[in-house]
């Protein structure tokens, strides 16, 4: 009896199962109620007493070897199962979109690049201002149109010694907080979002992004102010791009002016684009106006500058040819995805 017992064992042993069926067929002929082991384990009260003990261990031994076994086996036909699962690798793969940048960061990337080479740093300031850096302190009269319902979104603050803050409509507003805080020379560039209560159409949008210029200095002429656009006009454009200036008004400037390039669509010949006339007006300019150095305590006897403002996305409307301002912040992927950085 006791040789059959470790003849069995050494069988279990040397089980070795491929498919889950060989498994089954061990734990069925092994261990399962009419199985062998407890079969032997019904024989128990045929062995003689003084063996009883010897052979039970030996069955138990026997039973323990066996589970060892299926459980091995039951474990390892189960993972080499889920690796079948695996996908067929030799599939094509998934098409993965790649990104582009939004227009608007290409071309904002962009200016702040061209200025950069001749000295200007950038500089950045609260989308939610008050009145003073808005308007007050760059000139605007106390009741200039611009500081109407209409074109601010006044923001209601709970506090009623703060009824002056609104989303900022411009980023001259950053002229003046970097004038208050730093003397001349000065040489910056300040970009960002700006907000105007509009109804939203093709060229009106209630909110868009600038980009504001600043130089100050000893001796600062509108012949710097010129040669300056006329040098960003080129880069921006391409090297034939001619600028004119024509006389304007805004508040914190005197001279004021805007700006035209040459059509790049037509090369000044005229069409749809520039309405027949051969140029396009990118950006109003001037010289910043006295009191508005005066408000941010700098000496305008002694120091003089120029300011330039001008918007992102006209530019990319007209680099790009977009007919629409709203497909700039509609995050449609057919039109984002024909943008590239490059
Ligand atoms: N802030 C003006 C606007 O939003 C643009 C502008 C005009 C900015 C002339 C300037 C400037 O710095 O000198 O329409």
């Amino acid at each position: 009896m006791e040789e059959k017992i470790r003849q069995l064992l050494s069988e279990v042993e040397s089980f070795t199962a491929t498919v889950k069926d060989d498994v089954e067929s061990f734990r069925l002929k092994y261990l399962s109620k009419k199985g062998i082991i407890p079969s032997l384990f019904g024989e128990m009260k045929n062995v003689a007493a003084d063996e009883r003990k010897n052979f039970g261990q030996l069955v138990n031994d026997l039973k323990n070897k066996a589970e060892e076994k299926l459980n091995h086996f039951r474990e390892m036909l189960e993972d080499s199962s889920e690796e079948k699962n695996i996908p067929d690798l030799t599939l094509p793969a998934e098409p993965h979109g790649l990104g582009a940048r939004h227009p608007v960061s290409i071309v904002r990337e962009r200016i702040l690049e061209i200025f950069s080479h001749i000295g200007f740093t950038v500089e950045y300031g609260p989308e939610i201002e008050d009145d003073w850096h808005n308007f007050t302190a760059l000139n605007f009269p106390e009741n200039h149109p611009a500081r109407d319902m209409q074109d601010t979104f006044f923001i209601k603050t709970g506090e009623s010694s703060r009824d002056d803050i609104a989303l900022r409509t411009h980023t001259s507003s950053v002229q003046v907080r970097v004038m208050e805080r730093q003397q001349p020379p000065i040489r910056i560039l300040a970009p960002g979002r700006v907000y105007r209560n509009e109804a939203i159409s093709a060229r009106a949008h209630c909110f868009f992004h600038q980009v504001e210029g600043l130089y100050v200095d000893e001796k600062v002429s509108f012949a710097d102010l010129k040669q300056t656009l006329l040098y960003f006009a080129k880069e921006m454009f391409d090297a034939d791009t001619k600028i004119r200036l024509r006389p304007s008004y805004f508040p914190f400037t005197e001279p004021s002016a805007e700006m035209d390039v040459s059509c790049n669509i037509c090369g000044g010949k005229g069409c749809n684009v520039c309405k027949y006339t051969g140029w396009l007006e990118i950006l109003g300019c001037g010289m910043v106006d006295p009191n508005v150095l005066e408000n941010c305590k700098i000496d305008s006897k002694k120091y003089s500058g120029f300011a330039f403002g001008m918007g992102i996305e006209r530019i990319a409307m007209l680099k790009y040819n977009v007919n629409d301002l709203r497909l700039f912040s509609e995050n449609d992927v057919r039109f984002l995805k024909q943008f590239t950085s490059a």
